[in-house]
Order: structure tokens, then sequence, then C-alpha cells
């Protein structure tokens, strides 16, 4: 769904599939894409069989739509977990994905990808992180997991700890904040871009998407800002294009996160970019 007052409403209550049909309040959300959205989620990520883990019929995940990472309580870095802990080879390259939403995507990539990879989902809303570390527990994967934590502060303490490479990062629409005054709770700020693009290893990628421009426009504008050390993935690989504008034309990662599928439902366009690490920032 494109993002709109109407999607807003939408979003404030996250409702399983199993019960579709929209309450009072959610009346001004459009009919059809209140009713396909959820179908189109589960017949993407269908193989991998969550409906089971799903709340039972009736029983609703009241999820808030927004925090404010400004708030006092997200002011300090969360503490990186035993990494022997939670990953079962924790030397394995890492991909984390930042402001990571309901995690289908990452669990999807763990599960499918033929990368040898762990996965590190970052995100500030508790409450989803729990259903994600749920879910995850129950598949029984070892190689995926998810942190509350708000990634703007915290993604530098939590990344230098680990003891492999950090291979991938994304970014993946992130919440847009469109009123200027809010802009500085976008989650990638100067110092989170500056954190990734050091702590990347060589040849170490950065994807980043949005549905709305600005916003797209605003990520690709800081990390253009290292065009020493980041090249575009066109340049390093020349299967993948762009468009006259610089934009990735096809989704490189062989999966839609949620809100792609929510934005491309309704006919959205998906701007993209991939970097690469190309050198360190000391040569
Ligand atoms: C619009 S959703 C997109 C979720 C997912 N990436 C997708 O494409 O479907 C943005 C997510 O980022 C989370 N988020 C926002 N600010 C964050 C922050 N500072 N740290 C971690 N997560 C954040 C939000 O809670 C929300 O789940």
């Amino acid at each position: 769904m494109a993002w709109t007052a109407t999607s807003t409403l939408c979003c404030r209550l996250i409702r399983l599939p199993s019960a579709r049909c929209p309450p009072p309040s959610l009346a001004r959300c459009s009919a059809t894409s209140a009713a396909r959205s959820p179908d189109a989620v589960d017949i993407e990520y269908a193989d991998l069989n969550l409906r089971p883990l799903y709340p039972i019929r009736g029983q609703h995940l009241r999820i808030r739509q927004h925090v404010n990472p400004l708030s006092s309580s997200f002011s300090e870095p969360t503490e990186p977990p035993e990494w022997k802990e939670v990953f079962e080879d924790p030397l394995l390259p890492l991909m984390i994905d930042i402001g990571c939403g309901s995690g289908r995507f990452l669990i999807w990539l763990a599960k499918n990808s033929d990368q040898r990879r762990n996965y590190l989902g970052l995100e500030i809303r508790q409450k989803l992180v729990e259903r994600t570390q749920f879910w995850v527990n129950e598949l029984g994967l070892r190689n995926v997991y998810f942190m509350y934590a708000n990634a703007t502060v915290s993604f530098e303490q939590i990344i230098s700890s680990y003891p492999g490479p950090l291979s991938l990062v994304s970014i993946l629409c992130p919440d847009p904040h469109f009123k200027k005054r809010h802009h500085k709770r976008r989650v990638l700020q100067p110092p989170l871009v500056d954190s990734i693009t050091k702590n990347l290893c060589l040849g170490g990628q950065v994807l980043i998407q949005s549905d709305i421009l600005e916003v797209a426009a605003d990520m690709r504008k800081r990390f253009d800002g290292y065009s020493d050390i980041l090249a575009h993935v066109d340049r390093v690989d020349k299967d993948l294009h762009c468009d006259n504008e610089g934009w990735l034309l096809d989704n490189p990662m062989g999966i839609r996160t949620e809100r792609e599928i929510h934005a491309e439902l309704e006919g959205a366009t998906i701007y993209r970019r991939m970097y690469q690490k190309i050198r360190d920032a000391s040569h």
C-alpha cells in the first residue's frame, strides 16, 4: 500500500489473515487493498508455513504503528547478544536488515538462500520482535536472530562485537517521517551511514529501497557521498541494470519485503540502489 493517511490507518492494527474482515475503525481502508494485501504476503511467504504459528482465530496481535526513536527510552544502544548462543556458527558472514518489520523477509532468506550466512534483524517495535523470534524458534533456525533495538544508535555497538565479517546491510522501505521537522526520526542518520560503510567487509554490500522517491533519494544521497569507498553494483556486476536515473531495475534478493508487496499491489514503483565496498577508508 502507498504511504497515505489510509495506509496509516491500515497499519495501526496489524491484522493476521485469519480475520480479514475490517472492523469499523478500518472502514476508511480501501476494501480491495485491505482484503488482498495479507493474501499477497501469505502467498509470497507460503513455503515458510507460518500460518499454523499465527495466533488463533479472533486473537489479533496489537502492534503500535510507530514509536518515536528519539524518545529517551531509545537513546541508549542495545547490548549485543552472546553471538555463540544465538548463531550456530558465529563466524559466518552476517547480513543485517535494519527496520526488519515482521521479519518474514529475513526468515525466508535464512531458510532459502544458498549463501552460508547469518541473518540479524533490528526492529524498534518489541512485539514484532517477540513474534518473529517465536517463529524462528518454532522453525528451529540457528542462522537468524532478531533484536529489539533502535538501529540508529545501536548498530555500531552491535556490529563491532560480531566475530565474523559484515557482508550485507539492507534498509528496505524505512518509515518515511514525511514532515521536515521529523526527518531526524528517520532511521538512516549520518553516524549510521558512516558505521555501515566502515564495518562492511571488502566486497560487502548495502541495499536501500523505498516506494517513496524522496525517501529513497535521501538514502541515496547519503551513500553516494562515500563514492571513494562504495561503488554502485552496476559498475561491478554487468548483469545488474539501472534505469536512466540510476535506480536498479530489479529486486536482487529473490524475495520481496512486506512493504514492497503492499506497495507494488497498489502500483507503486520501488526505488532501489545497491552499493558494494570496493576499498577501505584508509586507502
Ligand atoms: C515501513 S516498515 C518496513 C518494514 C520492512 N523493512 C519492509 O520493507 O516490509 C519500517 C520498519 O522500521 C522500523 N523502525 C523504524 N525506526 C527504527 C529504528 N530506529 N530502529 C529499528 N527499527 C526501526 C519500524 O518499526 C518498522 O517496522
